[in-house]
Formats: structure tokens, sequence, C-alpha cells
């Protein structure tokens, strides 16, 4: 059968050129390979879905006799069936783990200067690729259509609005109209999430790998000691496939366990949508822009050539739109070495390093104000809005330049010795 097909498609060659090509080893290559499974178990898990779930919010009976939307009543059905409360849980619980592995991934390319020339473009089909999925989690929020979910959905919506100029056109591509109101923004939502997002996601992690392999992967430090100016690594095949098996199939032992113990989004909980507004908040990854939120005053808005700034615009759109840009042009701004071939180590770069700590503890610090409610409920300080901006401002750039100062100070003289502090442009 093998020579039968390598005789018409030469699958030989296939294996000489790219399945002994040499692949690295490091544990933190794992997380992009993680991200990678978990889109994989989102894919497959969300066919099943699919086929039980209708998107639409026309009024159905449910065997009690209450009406509820079609959809809400669909996603009740897809609960009742064998497995399929655990399968939903799995799909749910893989989007965490996808943003939160292509967070880290990320990370990990940014502390070991990764991004670096000749791999800019790669960094930057990352950055798409997080915002992606990103977007398509939140397409999925409304889909079940019970009260949580429409009104976290709302949050969304109207940031999404508040967008000088092009937010109503942003609003009406991807709700068909008013959200809630609009008989098109489920439908809308739905192909959006089930089709043209991920069919996006796919041809954009296909490039990612394209660039990758052809670029060939960083490598750990020591492989300049034992094979200068060679890859130094397992061949793809067998020994990297085999490795990324077993971690596959350990990604589904984990999410298996966890979907099957801690069953998601308890829609029958929650209830049908209502009048009144639940007190919600966004998942994880939407918190930090959730808190930012909270500490704008109201009273924080202008018109600008006939456009309302509002303080949603500042918080939902602005304040990500900056970090966002920093992203983008960190690539092209840190040009120190263009022989990007081993991992940096954190410690070698302390600016990078202690800048990037500092937006980290900016993040956890706009997460702590998303619960500024709650703060003030339990009369907290932390309630306080002006404690907030102490905390939003204040902290990251304590943490900035305490830890600077400390990589300076414990590995300066030791990177100073092997020539490594901070390289000068055209290093
Ligand atoms: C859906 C999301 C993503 C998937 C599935 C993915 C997958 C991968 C995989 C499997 C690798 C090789 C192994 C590794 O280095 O971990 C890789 C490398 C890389 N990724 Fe990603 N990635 C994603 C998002 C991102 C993001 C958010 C960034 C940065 C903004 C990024 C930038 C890079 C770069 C620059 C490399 C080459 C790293 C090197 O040579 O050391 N990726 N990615």
């Amino acid at each position: 059968m093998y020579q039968w097909l390598d005789e018409r498609l030469e699958i030989s060659r296939l294996y000489h050129k790219f399945l002994r090509k040499a692949f690295p080893v490091h544990h933190s290559f794992f997380l992009g390979e993680i991200t990678l499974f978990a889109f994989i178990t989102l894919v497959l898990t969300g066919i099943f879905l699919t086929l039980n779930y209708e998107p639409s919010i026309r009024p159905t009976e449910l065997p009690d006799g209450r009406t509820v939307p079609a959809a809400y009543a669909s996603v009740l059905y897809i609960d009742s069936l064998p497995f399929g409360a655990v399968i939903r849980s799995i799909h749910h619980w893989s989007a965490h783990i996808m943003i939160a592995a292509a967070f880290l991934h990320m990370l990990r390319v940014l502390l070991s200067g990764a991004y670096k020339k000749p791999r800019e473009l790669n960094w930057l089909v990352g950055l798409g690729l997080l915002g992606l999925a990103v977007v398509t989690a939140f397409t999925g929020y409304a889909l079940p259509y019970d009260n949580y979910a429409v009104t976290a959905t709302r949050i969304g919506y109207g940031i999404g609005a508040s967008i000088p100029w092009v937010g109503p056109t942003v609003a009406q591509i991807m709700f068909g109209g008013e959200f809630p109101g609009s008989e098109m923004a489920i439908p809308r939502l739905y192909s959006l999430h089930v089709l043209w997002l991920p069919l996006t996601l796919i041809a954009l992690i296909s490039l990612h790998m394209v660039i990758m392999i052809k670029q060939k992967h960083t490598q750990p430090k020591y492989a300049e000691r034992i094979a200068p100016g060679k890859i130094l690594g397992v061949p793809m095949y067998p020994q990297q496939l085999v490795m990324m098996s077993i971690v596959f199939l350990l990604y589904l032992a984990v999410v298996s366990f966890i979907g099957g113990v801690f069953i998601a989004h308890p829609i029958e909980a929650f209830g049908p949508p209502t009048p009144q507004t639940p007190a919600v908040k966004p998942d994880w990854y939407f918190l930090w822009i959730y808190g930012i939120l909270q500490v704008i005053p109201s009273e924080w808005q202008f018109r600008l050539f006939g456009a309302l700034i509002s303080p949603e615009f500042l918080g939902g759109v602005v304040v990500p739109g900056i970090l966002i840009l920093a992203a983008v042009l960190l690539p092209f701004v840190d040009t120190r070495s263009d022989k990007q071939r081993y991992l940096e180590l954190p410690s070698q770069h302390p600016l990078r390093t202690s800048v990037t700590l500092g937006v980290l503890v900016f993040f956890i610090m706009a997460t702590l104000a998303g619960y500024k409610i709650d703060f003030q409920q339990a009369g907290s300080p932390l309630g306080d809005n002006r404690v907030l901006w102490v905390l939003l401002l204040v902290v990251p750039a304590v943490t900035t330049l305490v830890s600077f100062v400390l990589i300076k100070n414990l590995y300066g003289a030791k990177n100073e010795a092997s020539g490594q502090l901070e390289p000068k442009a055209g290093d």
C-alpha cells in the first residue's frame, strides 16, 4: 500500500523533506501545542453541538408547559442527551484553556525574544489568532440565550456600538441589529461562531505553522554550546509526533475530567431572559476591561467631530487598543538582534521583563476593579474609586521599577561578564 501510494504521490520525498526536520525540545514549546489541541477539541465538540442546537429565538413550548426561546430549549435538549452536558462543558472549558494557553504562549514568545527578526510576521499572525480566539468565544456567549448569557453579551454590544462613527456598523455586522431585541442576532452570532471565525482561525493557524516551519523554531540556549549553528532537536516524525500525541491525549483526559466534574454554564439555573437584569460579570479574560469600565466616571464623555466619545469607548476600546498597538509595534521597535536562533533569558533583558511584569500587574489590578460593586457591598476600601485608580496606575509602575532594579542588581554583573545585557542596536 505504501509503495502504491509512493509511486503515485512520492510520499517518501515528503518524509525526507519535512518529517525528518529537527524540532527543538523545550517544555515551554508545548504551550503553542496545547493551544492547538484546545482548538481541535473545540471543533470536534462544536460539531456535536451544532447538530442539536437551534439558532433562533422563536417561542417554543417545553414539555413542562413553559414557553422559552428555541435556542434556550435546544441547549436544554443537548443537556438531556447522554453525555450532552459533559460535551458542552468540554467545549466551554476548552475555550477558556485555548485563550489561557494562547496568552501564556504569547508571554513565552515575548519573554524569550522570539518575536524579533525574522519572526515579526508570525508574531503579528499570533496576535491576530489571540484576538480572533477571544472574539470567537464572545460570539458563543449569547447562543444558549439564557438570562445570564444575554446580559453578558449586552455589555459587549454596548462597547461595540460605542465606537465613534463605525460602532453602529460593527454592531449591525455582528448582531444584525439591536441586542437584545433583533431576531437576527442569534442567527448572525451563530454563523460567525460556527463558520466564519473558525474558518479564519484554521487559515491563520495554518499560516502560523507554515511560517514557523519555514523560519525554524528558536532553540534553547544549550543548543549553542552542544551544536553551534545547527538545529538541535528530535525529528518531526516519529519522535515529535509521539510526544504531541501523548500531550493531546493528556489534554483530552484532563479536560474530560474537568468537563465531567464542573458542568459549565447551567442554563436551567439562570433561566430564560427576563426584563430584570441579573448581576453578571464577564469571563476572566474580559474582566479586566469590565474593571476599567467600572472605574471610569460616567461624566468622562465629550463630542469629537460630532461623534460621542463615551466611557465605554474609552475603557472598552481605547485602553485595549493602546496595548494591542504596543504589541503590534514591539518587533519593529525592539530590533536589537538579527540572529534570533536561541531563546533569550528574561534575566538578561531587565527592561523587557520588568515592563511585561508591570503590564501583567495592570491586568490583575484591572480585574480586581471588576469586583468594585462587591467590594462596596462588603464595605471594603477597595470599593473606593480613588483606591482603585491608585492600584491601576501606581502598583504596575512600582512593579516595573522594582523588578527592573532587582533584575539589574541580581543578574547585571553576571550578564555583563557574559556580554549579554541588553545588546545595543546592530548587535
Ligand atoms: C490559536 C492560537 C495559537 C496557536 C494554535 C499557536 C501555535 C503555535 C505552535 C504549535 C508553535 C510552535 C511551538 C511553540 O513555540 O510553542 C508556535 C510558535 C510561535 N508562535 Fe504561536 N500559536 C498561537 C498564538 C500565538 C500568539 C498569540 C503569538 C504572539 C502574539 C504567537 C507567536 C508565535 C511565534 C513568534 C512562534 C515562533 C516561536 C519560536 O520560534 O520560538 N502565537 N505557535
